[in-house]
Order: C-alpha cells, then sequence, then structure tokens
C-alpha cells in the first residue's frame, strides 16, 4: 500500500501564495488508485441496511469514462481524493476494510475492520497529490485540502438524501492520513429521494453575471458560516448597482464591510481570471492566518471546502450560477481593508450569478 506523502504545509502554503509560476504540466498518473485484489460490486440493500452503492453513486462516483464528471468538483476536474470504507454491520457488504473504485463503482476488499467499528460506514478521504500537481505544481496542496472538504459535503448532502441516521464528518485537520472521514450510521425506516439535484450540480461556465438578490446572498453567508463552524470568516464581494464587500451581521441582516469594487482585485488575486470581476458576487472563505501550523491549515481549507460545497448547492436551490475558485495568490483581505497583514488570507470562493451563460447566449 501506497503512504501518505508527507509534506510541510507551513511552508508550501506560504509558497503557493506567492506569484511563483507553477510551470508546465507533468503527467497527472493514474486516475484511480491501484487496490489490490478483485474487484466487487456493491450489493443491493435489505431494507434498514446503509445502501452504500446509492450513497458512493450520490457523492464520489464518475457518470462519465474519463471520471471528469462527478458529483463533487475538483480544481482542473483532477479529481485527487481517494476513499476507502470502514464498514461495520448494518451495511449492504460485509464488514471490513475497502478500497473505492470511482470509475467503475467498485470496491477491493484490503482486509478486516478495525476492532470498535461502529454500524454503518466511514469513509476515510485521502489525496494522491501526483494528479493535482500535475498542473498546479507548488499551488496543489491547498486545492486537494479543498476537494476533499468539497467531497466531505458531498458525502454529507448524499447522507442527507438518502435519509440515513446521523452522519458525522470529520474536518479538524489533525491527521494526514487520512485527511478527513465521514461516519454515516444505517436507519430505520429511511426515506431516500433520488438526490437528483446532487446529481445535476455543475459549476457554471463564466461569465456568471447579475448580482444575486440580498436574501438569498444572506442565506448562503449563514450556511457557509454555519458550515465552518468558526474557523473562517465569510463575505461577499457584489458588482451592482452599488458595488461593496458585504457580511452577516450578527442579526443576521447584511451589512457593510467595506465600499468600492473589489472583483477586479479579486479577479487578480485569483489566479489571474479575468471573469471574476464580471460575477454577480463572490462569495469569499477567510482567515489561515501566515503563523497557522500545518494542524490549522488543514483544518481551515477542510473546512472552506466543506461550507463552499453546501453554499454551491444551496444556491443552485435558489436558481443562482456558481463556479468556485480555489487557487488565490497574495490575496491578503485583511491588509487591503487596513488591518494588520497576514491575517486574513482568502482561503475559497465561490462566484455567483444570475444568468447562466446558455440563457445568456439565447438572449
Ligand atoms: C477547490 C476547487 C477550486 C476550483 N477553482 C476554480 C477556479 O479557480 N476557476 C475555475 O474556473 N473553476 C474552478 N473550480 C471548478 C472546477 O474547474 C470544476 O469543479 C471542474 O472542472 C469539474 O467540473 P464540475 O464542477 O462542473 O463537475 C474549482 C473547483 C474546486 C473544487
Amino acid at each position: 500500500m501506497e503512504h501518505p506523502e508527507s509534506v510541510d504545509l507551513v511552508t508550501t502554503l506560504a509558497r503557493a501564495r506567492t506569484l511563483e509560476d507553477p510551470g508546465p504540466d507533468t503527467p497527472a498518473g493514474p486516475a484511480v488508485r491501484a487496490w489490490p485484489g478483485p474487484p466487487s460490486s456493491l450489493p443491493e440493500p435489505d431494507p434498514g441496511e446503509l445502501d452504500l452503492r446509492a450513497l458512493l453513486g450520490l457523492s464520489l462516483a464518475a457518470s462519465d469514462g474519463s471520471g471528469r464528471l462527478r458529483p463533487a468538483p475538483s480544481a482542473g476536474a483532477l479529481h485527487p481524493v481517494d476513499a476507502q470504507l470502514v464498514v461495520g454491520t448494518g451495511c449492504a457488504l460485509p464488514p471490513g476494510r475497502y478500497g473505492y473504485d470511482p470509475l467503475r463503482h467498485r470496491v477491493h476488499r484490503l482486509g478486516r475492520e478495525p476492532d470498535g467499528t461502529l454500524p454503518g460506514a466511514t469513509v476515510e478521504l485521502s489525496v494522491t497529490a501526483r494528479r493535482t500537481v500535475s498542473h498546479y505544481g507548488h499551488r496543489a496542496w491547498p486545492l486537494m485540502l479543498l476537494d476533499t472538504g468539497h467531497v466531505v459535503g458531498a458525502l454529507w448532502l448524499a447522507a442527507r438524501a438518502l435519509g440515513t441516521g446521523a452522519s458525522r464528518p470529520r474536518l479538524d485537520g489533525l491527521t494526514e492520513e487520512p485527511l478527513a472521514t465521514v461516519h454515516v450510521a444505517p436507519a430505520e425506516g429511511a426515506r431516500p429521494d433520488s438526490g437528483a439535484e446532487l446529481l445535476a450540480r455543475r459549476s457554471a461556465p463564466p461569465p456568471l453575471r447579475g448580482t444575486p438578490p440580498s436574501d438569498v446572498l444572506r442565506a448562503l453567508l449563514a450556511t457557509a458560516a454555519q458550515a465552518s463552524a468558526g474557523e473562517l470568516g465569510w463575505c461577499a464581494a457584489v458588482g451592482g448597482p452599488e458595488p461593496e464587500l458585504v457580511e452577516l451581521a450578527p442579526d443576521g441582516t447584511l451589512r457593510r464591510l467595506a465600499a468600492g469594487e473589489a472583483r477586479p482585485t479579486l479577479a487578480v488575486w485569483g489566479a489571474g481570471q479575468p471573469w471574476i470581476a464580471d460575477a454577480g458576487a463572490v462569495l469569499l472563505a477567510y482567515g489561515c492566518p501566515s503563523d497557522a501550523d500545518a494542524p490549522r491549515i488543514r483544518r481551515a481549507h477542510l473546512r472552506a471546502g466543506f461550507a463552499v460545497h453546501l453554499a454551491h448547492l444551496a444556491a443552485v436551490r435558489h436558481g443562482l450560477a456558481a463556479r468556485p475558485v480555489g487557487s488565490w495568490q497574495q490575496a491578503d483581505l485583511g491588509a487591503a481593508l487596513g488591518a494588520p497583514p497576514g491575517r486574513d488570507w482568502i482561503v475559497h470562493g465561490l462566484a455567483l450569478g444570475t444568468t447562466h451563460s446558455d440563457e445568456e447566449k439565447t438572449s
């Protein structure tokens, strides 16, 4: 079995925040980890059993042969996140440890389950760095942590759609391997919905124009803040009619954090993507100071990915177009707003618009 690549995250993140160019692409390697042993399919569950086939189908399984099209987004569609399942009682699969193959939607039995395994299943997430490094070079690590957070969000939403028992994400950043886990308990009398909205999620292609209504922005900021559990600050840069940065006040209303146009600066900070300057709004997660240690760096990025994923699905439910933005350089939001430097770096973003690009083409 491969060992996780140990990285000095503090140095790696500081470097990823500079303007240094990632250089030419390198080979991404195989899209799936080479799990040993023969693959087996995920069986149909009996009543009351946890339906792992549906859970993984709604969160991790690729729906096209190339593996790019998946329920969870990924920077550069490189999908570095690997999943192992620790299966206990009450599942439609005998207890044990399994490696999951998202391209074939099958599992490989790796061994027996550890003592004390809970009923239901724990999905353990780690990354194969080479996939994301192949395009993003030294900028890959924050993106892979964000990707992992998005996958946790996808699993959590899939568990909810299936009406399973409690599903508990672990995003504390304390371990390198696995980076995060989600435990899903079986539930008697679960009433699954189809999860169609989870499968339909896509990152809307730019341009994403049109300022979202303020009650929707408020709801998305509240969703994101709640999901990140105090780890990050949240605000939104909005365009017309009056460009400004807004945040959620303690009473749940929107208040101005700063007047003026932030989006062109965000386009520069966001790896020089001009379309960001035209987005209707950009939801921003910030924090993760320069002196953060590795567990805190992991936690901030995992939480940001998780929260942006929930905000993305909520935005779609409100009829908005949305696209995550994960690569940020020199994006010291706090310093730009006059606070001391090095405290409030942009960690993740979600660009939002009211107009979908296919509507634009026909209008
Ligand atoms: C952590 C993260 C960062 C991303 N950053 C960007 C970005 O900077 N610019 C962009 O256009 N898309 C970005 N995306 C969107 C991906 O390109 C998109 O998820 C991928 O192409 C797969 O498409 P899908 O989300 O429609 O399934 C990001 C996605 C994630 C999860």
